[in-house]
C-alpha cells in the first residue's frame, strides 16, 4: 500500500506501541513465562460457558437493547443491593458495556469538553489519560505516595480548579494492588461536595480484595454516589477477559449523559454472554469466593519468593504483585524487565510505564492470575537470580 502523503497531526502524540505489547512479544520470542499482561491462564467456569452456548443455540444472537439485556441489569441491581445495600434502578441507572475499557472511554467522552481537566492518580491504568486527551481535555496527574501508594489528601485540593470536571479513582488499584480505605472515600466525598465535579470510580477488581479487607465502593457514600459513575468488568470477576463485558452504574441524570455517547460508540454489548452472566450472578457462590481464590494464588507465589532477592510489596487487591529488585540491580525498570525476559525467561511490566514521566522506583508488576504450575515456575526462576 502506498503511504498517505497528506499532513497527519496526531490526536495522541507520544503514544506508541504499549509496554504490554512489547513485553508480550518479547515473552513469545524468548519462550518466557509471561506474567506481564493481566489475564488468567486457567479456564472459565464450564457452567458459564454452557450458559453462553445455551443462549446461542436458543437464538439469542441479535442486537441486545442499548442499555443491556434487562435480565442482566436486574441481576446487577440485586447484586449491588445484596453486596452494598444500595439500589441502582435497572432501567435508568445501569448500562452494560463492551468491557470496562469501553465504559471508561464512553464515560470520559460524555463529560470531558475542550479545556476541561481530569485528575488521574498515578501510577495509573493506561486508558484514562488518552481518553481525556482525545476529547480535548487536560490530564492533571496526582502521584500516589510511594511505597504504600496512598492518596495525598493534603496536596490534592490544590490541584482542583474551576476547570476540574472529572476525578478518576481506581480501587483495588492496577498496577499497585493498593485499596482505598473508608477515610479515603470520605475525603473524596468532602472534597467534591458542593462542586460540579464528576467522579469515575473504576472498580473492576471489586471482588479481588484480600486479607479480610472490605471494598469501599463509591456507592456506599451517598453524597459521593450521586456524582459518581461506577465501572465494573465481568471479565475480571469470571476470568474471562476476552469476553469484554462490563457495566456502568450511575444516578439517572449522569446515566442519561453516558447513554447519549454510548449509543454511538458501541450501541450494545454481546447478547448471549449477557444472558449467560445474568443467570450466573444469580448465584452468589459464583463470585463470593473470587477474593479467597486470588488470595491463595498471591500467597502461593509470594511464599515461594521468600528466599529470593526480590522484595515483596503489599498487595491488598487485584491480581498483581509488585516486586522491588533494588537489591539486585541499579538498572532502570524497563531495562531490568528486558534483561529478565532475555536472560531469565520471565516477563513482567515495569511500573514506570504507568507514570507519565516514567518515575522509576525499581519495581516490576507480576500478574498472579495464573495456574499454580505457572506461578511455581515463575517463582523458581526469580528465586535463582542472585
Ligand atoms: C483498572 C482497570 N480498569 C479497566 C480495565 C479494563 O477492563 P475490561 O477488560 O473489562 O475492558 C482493566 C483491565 O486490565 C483494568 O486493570
Amino acid at each position: 500500500m502506498e503511504t498517505f502523503k497528506g499532513n497527519l497531526p496526531t490526536k495522541l502524540p507520544g503514544t506508541g506501541t504499549s509496554i504490554f505489547a512489547i513485553m508480550s512479544q518479547m515473552a513469545i520470542e524468548n519462550h518466557a513465562v509471561n506474567l506481564s499482561q493481566g489475564f488468567p491462564d486457567f479456564p472459565v467456569s464450564e457452567e458459564l460457558i454452557e450458559r453462553v452456548h445455551f443462549y446461542m443455540k436458543k437464538g439469542y444472537n441479535q442486537y441486545a437493547p442499548m442499555a443491556g439485556v434487562p435480565a442482566l441489569r436486574q441481576a446487577l441491581s440485586s447484586m449491588f443491593y445484596d453486596n452494598y445495600g444500595v439500589r441502582y434502578h435497572p432501567d435508568t441507572e445501569i448500562n452494560i458495556a463492551a468491557g470496562a475499557t469501553q465504559a471508561l472511554f464512553t464515560a470520559i467522552s460524555a463529560f470531558i469538553r475542550e479545556g476541561d481537566e481530569a485528575i488521574v492518580f498515578e501510577p495509573a491504568y493506561d486508558s484514562y489519560a488518552p481518553a481525556v486527551i482525545v476529547n480535548g481535555g487536560l490530564v492533571k496527574y496526582a502521584r500516589l505516595q510511594f511505597p504504600d501508594f496512598r492518596i495525598n489528601w493534603e496536596s490534592l485540593p490544590r490541584m482542583i480548579t474551576h476547570r476540574t470536571r472529572l476525578i478518576i479513582i481506581n480501587t483495588p488499584q492496577n498496577p499497585t494492588g493498593s485499596v482505598l480505605r473508608k477515610e479515603d472515600m470520605e475525603h473524596l466525598q468532602k472534597l467534591t461536595s458542593g462542586t460540579d465535579i464528576i467522579v469515575i470510580s473504576d472498580e473492576v477488581y471489586e471482588h479481588l480484595i484480600f486479607d479480610g479487607r472490605k471494598h469501599y465502593s463509591a456507592c456506599l457514600f451517598p453524597e459521593l454516589a450521586q456524582r459518581t459513575l461506577i465501572i465494573g468488568s465481568f471479565g475480571k470477576t469470571f476470568h474471562a477477559t476476552g469476553w469484554k463485558t462490563g457495566f456502568v452504574l450511575a444516578p439517572e441524570k449522569l446515566m442519561a449523559e453516558y447513554r447519549k455517547v454510548h449509543q454511538f460508540v458501541v450501541f450494545a454489548g454481546n447478547t448471549p454472554i449477557q444472558h449467560a452472566i445474568a443467570d450466573f450472578i444469580g448465584n452468589k457462590e459464583n463470585y463470593l469466593h473470587v477474593g479467597a481464590f486470588y488470595q491463595a494464588k498471591r500467597d502461593f507465589f509470594v511464599e515461594r519468593l521468600k528466599k529470593s532477592a526480590f522484595k515483596v510489596l503489599p498487595a491488598h487487591g487485584t491480581y498483581f504483585q509488585l516486586l522491588d529488585y533494588s537489591a539486585l540491580s541499579d538498572l532502570p525498570e524497563i531495562q531490568f524487565a528486558q534483561w529478565l525476559v532475555k536472560e531469565h525467561k520471565i516477563a513482567a511490566i515495569p511500573v514506570s510505564a504507568f507514570y507519565k514521566n516514567g518515575d522509576d522506583h525499581k519495581i516490576l508488576r507480576f500478574c498472579f492470575a495464573k495456574k499454580e504450575s505457572t506461578l511455581a515456575q515463575a517463582a523458581q526462576i526469580l528465586s535463582e537470580i542472585k
